[in-house]
């Protein structure tokens, strides 16, 4: 670090979303609201995929570990933006900000190389049904996992010591409701250049070309079953259209925002809600589209409304609701 640019940052002030004072306890209500379905349903999903035995394959194995992901992204700096909201000083510390940096790439690359995961996952059902037992193994799955966190950790520790080190100059108001790299390193004295270089080279390209392998394995799906029939293009079509709607609605803002990190837009701010949106997404598209999820998630909520009545059944009757 430059010992010239002795002027230290501490803190960080958060615009937030708005600061009209009614706006606030309407934010405050809705985004709380939105968070609690988030938790909830992408638990639910998770509850569901482990204990129903119907959905123990590769497909809900990924989806499950994708709404944990989801969790995870939805609850980085979103509690602090709710509480946010009914506090006249919205700051955050500097170690904060640098905590929420890590998380939010930790998050979005491990959930860009799941959703890579899960079109191979489609590639290898629809394209290669014959092989599909021997290549998605219990074993493919648990080290694809593996190496979303692995990808989304060495993504972010790879800008770590770039954001700690950033030299500030006493600017230090941020127009957003939580830290990204792009804001706080505008605020620095570094040439915008030279940090332009380091976002769009690390996350930029990384969220395009997540998204380029995405869109050309739909494509190659599409293109084999159309080859096949129109049946089964349909059937692929309908799976796949989820897929297509979370991958645009996730990867869009990623790409506005990592590739042209200082142009601003007029939805700057709404872009960086696909934090907040994928997640409430997710479990919306791959669920209620689907029958056999649907059948699963209605018999697990049953069962744990029954659990109470069921502790106290006898063995034989107990079994009954598995
Ligand atoms: C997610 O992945 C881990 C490790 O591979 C696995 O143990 C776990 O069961 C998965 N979660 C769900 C909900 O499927």
């Amino acid at each position: 670090m430059d010992e010239v640019n002795s002027s230290v940052v501490s803190e960080f002030v958060l615009l937030g979303l708005s600061s009209s004072q009614e706006l606030q306890l309407f934010f405050f209500i809705f985004f709380s609201l939105l968070y609690v379905a988030i938790v909830l349903g992408n638990r639910l999903i998770i509850v569901t995929v482990t204990s129903d035995a119907s959905l123990h394959s590769p497909m809900y194995f990924l989806l499950g570990n994708l709404s944990f992901v989801d969790i995870c992204q939805a609850s980085f700096a979103t509690p602090k933006m709710i509480a946010d909201f009914l506090s006249e000083h919205k700051t955050i510390s500097f170690s904060g900000c640098i905590a929420q940096i890590v998380f939010i790439h930790l998050f979005t690359g491990g959930e860009m190389v799941l959703l890579v995961s899960m079109a191979y996952d489609r590639y290898v059902a629809i394209c290669k049904p014959l092989h599909y037992v021997v290549i998605m193994s219990w074993r493919t799955c648990t080290v694809m996992v593996m190496i979303s966190w692995a990808v989304g950790l060495v993504h972010t520790l790879s800008q770590l010591s770039f954001a700690m080190n950033l030299p500030f100059c006493g600017r230090n108001v941020i127009d957003r409701f939580f830290c990204d790299l792009p804001q706080v390193a505008k605020l620095s004295c570094l040439d915008s250049y030279i940090i332009e270089i380091v976002i769009v080279a690390n996350s930029g390209i990384f969220s395009l070309s997540t998204f380029s392998v995405l869109i050309g394995s739909y494509v190659i799906i599409l293109v084999t079953v159309w080859f096949k029939s129109s049946a089964a293009m349909a059937k692929a079509f309908s799976t796949l259209a989820a897929h297509i709607t979370v991958v645009i609605l996730f990867f869009g803002p990623c790409i506005f925002i990592y590739v042209w990190p200082f142009t601003t837009y007029p939805v700057d701010k709404v872009l960086m809600f696909y934090t907040i949106f994928t997640p409430i997404l997710n479990p919306i598209i791959y669920t209620l589209r689907n029958r056999d999820m649907k059948k699963a998630m209605r018999k697990t909520v049953t069962h744990y409304l029954r659990s109470q009545k069921v502790s106290q059944m006898p063995l034989a009757m107990r079994n009954s609701f598995h």
